[in-house]
């Protein structure tokens, strides 16, 4: 089995990532590479953990034009990562164009997972309304997650708290990407609302984002190894 661990890459420079990534399996879990990290330090550090064996999650949220988007991850996409992600509220067009460019730029290798970011989890329905938009925010996260779906992306990241949902609506080979995650007992620092590894699996997620938990532990192989028991201990 594929390992449905992606530990957050957050540090401020190629230094400490690429040190956290030497104490990690990359056959245990993929790894993601966010906009702090990729803004210090560039493509290279992508590259290094492509070079290291990884399966790399980029995390940089395109939103833009949709050529500008689509030529954007076309580069991501000649990175070599395996996940890449855009935000579903770019529209059909940008979606569309998205979607072509990873096919294309992968040129007959398997492309990369393109996944949508629907409604940020820091976004309350005062916020949206805010912006124009008068939905819940787990109403305005199923709207998009079907705009994703209807225009060729292969998931989107959500909370596992609506993991159930967009699972029930979207079905069963769209890829939910979820973050949020704490091992039961473990501080749940500023996220709000949290659930366990095995919680988030059983609502339907496909990948677990996990950053703190792992990338701060003293021992992060011991962290995601103990991570990955819960798990299949769950599974048996
Ligand atoms: O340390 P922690 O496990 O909270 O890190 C979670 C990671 O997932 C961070 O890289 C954070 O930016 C990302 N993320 C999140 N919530 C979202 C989307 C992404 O925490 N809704």
């Amino acid at each position: 089995m594929i390992s449905p661990v992606i530990v957050a890459l957050d540090f401020p420079d190629a230094a400490g990532a690429l040190a956290l990534a030497q104490r990690l399996d990359p056959g245990r879990c993929a790894v993601k590479v966010g906009k702090e990290l990729f803004t210090a330090a560039g493509p290279d550090v992508v590259r290094a953990c492509v070079a290291r064996g990884f399966r790399v999650f980029l995390d940089l949220k395109f939103h833009d034009i949709p050529n500008t988007c689509a030529q954007a991850c076309a580069a991501a996409t000649r990175l070599g990562v395996w996940m890449l992600n855009v935000h579903a509220s770019g529209g059909s067009a940008m979606l569309t164009a998205a979607r072509r460019a990873v096919d294309e730029a992968a040129g007959g290798r398997e492309a990369p997972l393109l996944i949508g970011v629907t409604v940020l989890t820091s976004l309350a329905a005062a916020d949206l309304r805010a912006i124009g938009v008068d939905a819940e925010p787990q109403e305005q996260a199923l709207r998009l997650a079907k705009l994703a779906q209807s225009s060729g992306l292969d998931g989107v990241v959500c909370s596992a708290r609506e993991a159930a949902a967009l699972r029930a609506a979207c079905g069963p080979r769209f890829q939910l990407v979820t973050p949020g995650i704490r091992p039961a007992g473990a501080a749940t620092q500023d996220q709000a609302r949290v659930a366990t590894p095995v919680e988030a699996m059983a609502a339907g997620a496909d990948w677990l984002v996990i950053g703190r938990p792992i990338n701060a532990a003293p021992d992060p192989a011991a962290a995601l190894a103990a991570i990955l028991d819960g798990l299949q201990g769950d599974a048996k």
